[in-house]
């Protein structure tokens, strides 16, 4: 090795050691004579004292360089001054006399600043990506999602899991997304898929007696992204033979608990064992079945009071099928200005609203004594007194409160009321970012109905396994039908998601069909799994889980992105490689392929 410490490991106890150190140079400052350098390794910074009276050529050395050189130093640890030791610093009370140095490499001014968390804009790091990692924020990330993984592959290899692979050339496996194509060379128009998930083949593999699998699986999707998606992503994904819904959950519940408490013991479980909400509750409470359980705020259907007023926005909205559905901010009235309550509003419309209505209750007042003069009303909106008074003793609010109200149908008005939620939540300091508040949502709808294609639709994946009770209902109202499905939400992120599936051919069938597959369809695309149930197949279910949105959630990042050592941008772009890419025509031609304008 070109070095015998590390920089960030050396203490007190190491004084009067010599050592030899390579890193990166920091920072290097000009003291009169003397140059200290911050010399920095993936473990941390240490200061190098370059002093010209212990050794002339080293502190020549020390005077050539310049921030991000590579160096090697040897010296010897002595005590800081206690005018010059720095609390903030795990090595703050030591230095490194320099007795010799060699610089290892040079570099010309970095693009930004690696030594400081400064603002940088996202396309310049994602273009110098190497040396964006060097900041110790994104690093301590990698760290953690390193040991999130081992603890994962440690944990369940304890309890009897396999970890094996499977393939990413296969075949499109529909998980509701667009695949990612790759052209067969060998045999010309046709293609590979990238698999959304391993989801049959996992399946396939409960079907061949593995009994228990997972794998630290690399899926692909081709979708529109954002915050927490990324087009390549990892999951864990594990699958159980012999299992009901109640022992995938408690096998998950453990994982996640003891881990978190392991790499991660700052943070606080808000709730153990993990409430479980379902869907309708979920829906009715957060309009969302994602909801933020740190913080209360619960959403309040107020369809029939909002069509006593004569506000044609609430009343087309309910002619349509929709509802007025609305949560209270405590004591926000005079926090909010105009403009601000239009900020919110600009929120809610990038989320898919069409509008947000406010009252903003003065707490000039009680309820009680409430006077036209008490009340603003966002535009076209009038209340009288009473009608107020009712709506906000229907929705708990008081004097002093703002309340925010959507109209339309709950699946339009869910997102954006969900997302005002969130806001409201974090601006109000109610969201405590040490808090990891984990709940399952249970009880999922197995199917629903998609007017426009006159069909119904899977909202998880088909694979997932009709309540017991429910099975007669795919015959009469398949809308009624619950699935055995659920999803472990943590901090307003869906963290996980699985179900029991069908592990009998018939009732796999009836769904597909329900959801439009013909026969011929069904045998294209799942052909392999419903073959394989036939012959066997056991009980089975499982679940999987984003690696980085976890990994987003222990780390209190809000951008998938700052989990991963190579992400792609919003647009899918690649901005170090430049991918994607043209590529040449002979390319082209050996794989049949040509391009149209
Ligand atoms: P699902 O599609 O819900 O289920 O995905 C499971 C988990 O994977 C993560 N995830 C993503 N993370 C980052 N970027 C994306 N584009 C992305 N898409 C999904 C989420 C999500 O909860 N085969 C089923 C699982 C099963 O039933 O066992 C599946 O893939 O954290």
């Amino acid at each position: 090795m070109l070095k015998s410490a590390s920089c960030g490991d050396i203490r007190e106890k190491h004084v009067g050691d010599q050592v030899t150190l390579a890193g990166w140079v920091n920072r290097r400052r000009d003291h009169g004579g003397v140059i200290f350098v911050d010399l920095r390794d993936r473990s941390g910074l240490v200061q190098v004292v370059f002093n010209p009276e212990l050794s002339p050529e080293t502190y020549k050395v020390a005077d050539q360089v310049r921030q991000e050189w590579v160096l090697r130093v040897t010296g010897e640890v002595s005590r800081r001054p206690p005018e010059s030791e720095n609390p903030n610093l795990p090595t703050g009370a030591i230095e490194v006399m320099a007795q010799g140095a060699e610089v290892l490499n040079s570099s010309p001014t970095p693009p930004f600043l690696i030594s400081e968390e400064s603002e940088v804009d996202e396309s310049l790091r994602l273009k110098y990506r190497y040396l964006d990692l060097r900041r110790p924020r994104i690093q301590e990330n990698l760290i953690l999602r390193h040991r999130v993984v081992k603890f994962i592959r440690d944990f369940l290899d304890e309890r009897g899991f396999l970890e094996i692979e499977t393939p990413i050339l296969i075949k499109s496996t529909p998980e509701g997304a667009r695949d990612f194509l790759v052209p067969s060379r060998l045999q010309k128009g046709s293609f590979y898929a990238l698999p959304q998930s391993p989801q049959q083949l996992k399946q396939l593999l409960m079907v061949a007696g593995m009994e228990r699998y997972f794998q630290i699986a690399r899926c692909f999707r081709d979708e529109d992204l954002r915050a927490d998606r990324q087009p390549e992503f990892t999951q864990l994904d594990l699958e159980m033979s012999f299992v009901g819904e109640n022992d995938v959950l408690a096998l998950a519940e453990e994982l996640y608990t003891s881990m978190i408490e392991t790499t991660t013991p700052d943070r606080k479980l808000l709730k153990k064992p993990f409430p479980r909400i379902t869907y309708d509750e979920a829906m009715s409470k957060y309009a969302s079945d994602k909801p933020d359980l740190r913080f209360g705020m619960e959403m309040t259907d107020v369809t029939d009071i909002a069509l006593k007023t004569d506000f044609r926005v609430f009343h087309g909205a309910v002619e349509q099928g929709g509802i007025v559905k609305g949560f209270v901010a405590p004591n926000q009235a005079t926090n909010y200005s105009g403009t601000m309550l239009r900020e919110l509003e600009n929120l809610s419309r990038d989320h898919g609203a069409k509008g947000m209505s406010y009252i903003r209750i003065g707490s000039e007042h009680p309820l009680d004594q409430l006077t036209e003069n008490d009340m603003q009303f966002s535009q076209g909106l009038r209340m009288t007194p009473p009608l107020a008074r009712e709506l906000s003793e229907r929705m708990g609010a008081g004097s002093g409160d703002l309340i925010l109200l959507m109209a339309g149908p709950l699946r339009e008005i869910g997102p954006p009321l969900n997302a005002l939620r969130n806001e409201m939540g974090n601006r109000m300091g109610l969201a405590d970012p040490n808090l990891l508040a984990f709940a399952w949502v249970v009880d999922f709808p197995l199917l629903e109905w998609k007017p426009g294609e006159n069909r119904w639709d899977s909202p998880h994946n088909p694979f997932s396994a009709p309540k017991d009770e429910d099975v007669p209902l795919l015959d009469t109202e398949p809308g009624k039908a619950l699935a055995k499905q659920y999803d472990l939400v943590c901090n307003g992120l869906e963290l996980c998601g699985g179900s029991i599936r069908n592990h009998r051919r018939g009732v796999q069938e009836k769904i597909l069909g329900l959801m439009g597959y013909s026969k011929e369809a069904m045998r294209s695309q799942f052909g392999q799994l419903l073959d394989a149930l036939e012959y066997g197949a056991p009980p089975h279910g499982g679940f999987a889980c984003g690696i980085e949105r976890l990994v987003m959630r222990m780390a209190n990042e809000d951008n998938i992105r700052e989990t991963m050592a190579f992400p792609k941008t919003q647009s899918g772009a690649d901005l170090l490689f430049g991918a994607p890419a043209k590529v040449e025509d002979e390319q082209l031609r050996e794989l049949g392929l040509r391009l149209i304008e």
